[in-house]
């Protein structure tokens, strides 16, 4: 019996479509750690205490979820944790091109760890964080796309 999940991502910032694949990991899994990460690939928009405790805002309601915050790889940190299984959504066929090779390096780095895939829902499936960053720059309305509790942090922020 798995009892834990981390969802891992750079939330930055989190929207509807992350809180929707956190709570229904946090269906199926006893604890959850969503866990706040570096890409490589990415500079930033938020810090990580700012992304992070967005995440703690909007997951308040969910008794077993947590959140934390790691600079490094993780099959590291599933791995000293001795966490086995990784959870993150797919939205489309790229997301799927971008998350194989991922998972498949997760598993070959830390081969006690899988990772699963939850199909995001559909009024979901298009939103990102890019999308927000780029509507909330330049201005749009973006309130369909966070949870309302953090809409104004994130606008307020980004229009800086
Ligand atoms: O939300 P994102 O940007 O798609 O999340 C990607 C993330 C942060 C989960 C991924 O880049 C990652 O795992 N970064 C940590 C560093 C690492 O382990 N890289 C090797 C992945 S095989």
């Amino acid at each position: 019996m798995i009892k834990r999940a981390v969802c891992p991502g750079s939330f930055d910032p989190v929207t509807r479509g992350h809180l929707d694949i956190i709570r229904r990991t946090a269906a199926v899994f006893g604890e959850v750690i969503v866990l706040v990460m570096a890409n490589p690939e990415k500079n930033n928009a938020f810090s990580a205490q700012e992304r992070a405790e967005m995440a703690r805002i909007i997951t308040a309601d969910l008794p077993n979820v947590r959140i934390d915050i790691f600079q490094g790889l993780l099959a590291d940190y599933v791995r000293e944790r001795d966490i086995h299984v990784i959870v993150k959504g797919l939205r489309c066929s790229t997301d799927f091109e971008y998350e194989f090779p991922m998972a498949v390096s997760n598993r070959v780095l830390t081969p006690a760890c899988d990772t699963m895939f939850f199909t995001s829902a559909a009024e979901y499936s298009h939103m990102s964080s890019t999308l927000v960053r780029q509507i909330a720059k330049l201005g749009g309305d973006f309130s369909s796309f966070v949870p309302p509790q953090i809409y104004e942090t994130v606008k307020s922020r980004l229009s800086e």
